[in-house]
């Protein structure tokens, strides 16, 4: 049977007003401990009167080596954190709108300065745009511990009132470090073939599943990247399959990981400008030395094809070959665009990160008819100046000074 944009359905016994879903977005709304402020539950809120059909949360930190470098962080590595969630989450469902909670661990992608801790990762290959030095190695014990930590974050998401919880197993965070062969390099029973880069996850799942048999569970994965020996669709397919033999509940499709430049998150122009701003490397750099380094920055920075949709046709491959619902990301943003994907089975949900930080009701305008496209510009500086600033759009335009 067709499927379309306004209908209700169900992901783990979980309704779904609609198939738009609110893509995880780092918002830089946690307080100094990574619990969510009043702030954030604004927005949700917002998000969420605005009729989305699920929020998955910015991603909360499992332990504090593998937390962001990025401003103010939601930890979920605590069980004091559960009553400032369960707060949140009770605000969100007062208007039948699912909230998710994104899970993550780092690795190579933060910098020890920002976490206090040395920066870990399945191998020791340096990451050029966070690490200031070669990541550590994790020994057999710290996987363990890993493991342990996304199992606990799951169980304290459940006691929080969320109606699941996201693996991010994509954009190059520690998962997705284990999953492709440009960043494990290992020769244990943790690397080498799929199912050994993949054990990491099946362990999670298992753990999980130990305690919370029917908890809904999703997982966010690149189908592709563009890193020597990294990850590409044929190996995604088996990753997505693997995922749903261990309990996975539904997968959402991304691609692309920090070091390649904007692939994650595309757009027209290299913001070059907003990266000088705010990144570490480039804030305290000597003029001079900028200017020497902007073609080199352009070049890094230069738009990805294609700059919409583009994670589109691993999503339908995807689909054909595994039995849960998949959910597609990046560049969706017009209603047209969205329907034909949902339509034609390319994709059973579609998630937008970028609209819902110009416009946190899009999916109540794309329901009234009111909008039939996001205005979002693909500028980019909402989620570069994420170093610095909590988010919110620029549209294209930076302050004079940072406030
Ligand atoms: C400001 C900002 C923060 C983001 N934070 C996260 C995050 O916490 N977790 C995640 O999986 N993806 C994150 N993303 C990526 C988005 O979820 C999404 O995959 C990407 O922006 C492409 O979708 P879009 O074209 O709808 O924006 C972020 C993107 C932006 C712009």
């Amino acid at each position: 049977m067709k499927q379309s944009v306004f209908e209700s359905s169900e992901i783990a016994g979980v309704t779904l007003q609609n198939r738009l879903i609110r893509s995880a977005t780092h918002e830089g709304m946690a307080d100094e401990h990574g619990a969510p402020t009043e702030a954030l539950e604004n927005l949700y809120v917002q998000i969420a009167k605005g009729e989305a059909g699920a929020i998955i949360t910015g991603y909360a930190g499992i332990q504090q080596d593998g937390k962001s470098c990025l401003l103010n962080m939601l930890m979920i590595d605590r069980d004091d954190l559960i009553p400032a969630y369960r707060k949140l989450t009770d605000k969100v469902h007062e208007h039948g709108v699912p909230i998710v909670l994104q899970i993550a661990h780092c690795g190579r992608q933060t910098r020890s300065a920002v976490t206090g801790k040395p920066t870990v990762a399945p191998f020791s290959v340096k990451d050029s745009v966070f690490s200031e030095s070669k990541p550590r190695k994790l020994g057999e014990e710290e996987i363990e511990t890993i493991i342990e930590n996304f199992a606990a974050a799951t169980q304290r998401a459940e006691q929080a009132g969320f109606d699941g919880v996201q693996l991010h197993l994509g954009h190059g965070y520690l998962l997705s470090q284990f999953l492709s062969g440009h960043t494990n390099r290992r020769k244990d029973k943790w690397g080498g073939t799929t199912e050994n880069k993949f054990r990491v996850v099946a362990e999670i799942m298992s753990r999980i599943r130990s305690s919370l048999d029917s908890y809904p569970v999703l997982a966010k994965i690149n189908a592709y990247d563009t890193r020597p020996k990294g990850m590409r669709i044929d190996e995604a397919v088996a990753i997505a399959q693997m995922l749903e033999t261990a309990g996975c509940n539904a997968i959402e499709i991304s691609s692309g990981v920090a070091e390649e430049g904007l692939s994650v998150m595309r757009g027209p122009n290299p913001p070059v400008q907003a990266l000088f701003r705010s990144h570490f490397k480039f804030r305290t750099m000597p003029a001079p030395i900028r200017t020497i380094s902007t073609p080199f920055v352009r070049h890094t920075m230069r738009p990805r094809i294609p700059i919409r949709g583009n994670n589109l046709e691993a999503a339908k491959r995807i689909r054909q070959d595994v039995s849960i619902p998949v959910i597609t990301v990046g560049g969706l943003h017009e209603l047209t665009t969205i329907s034909s994907a949902i339509e034609t089975g390319a994709t059973d949900y579609v998630a937008m990160c970028r609209p819902f930080i110009i416009e946190p009701t899009i999916v109540r305008r794309f329901r009234e008819g009111t909008q039939t496209a996001s205005r979002c510009i693909l500028c980019n500086y909402c989620v570069l100046m994420g170093e610095m600033n909590r988010m919110k759009c620029y549209y294209g335009r930076l302050p004079k000074k940072e406030q």
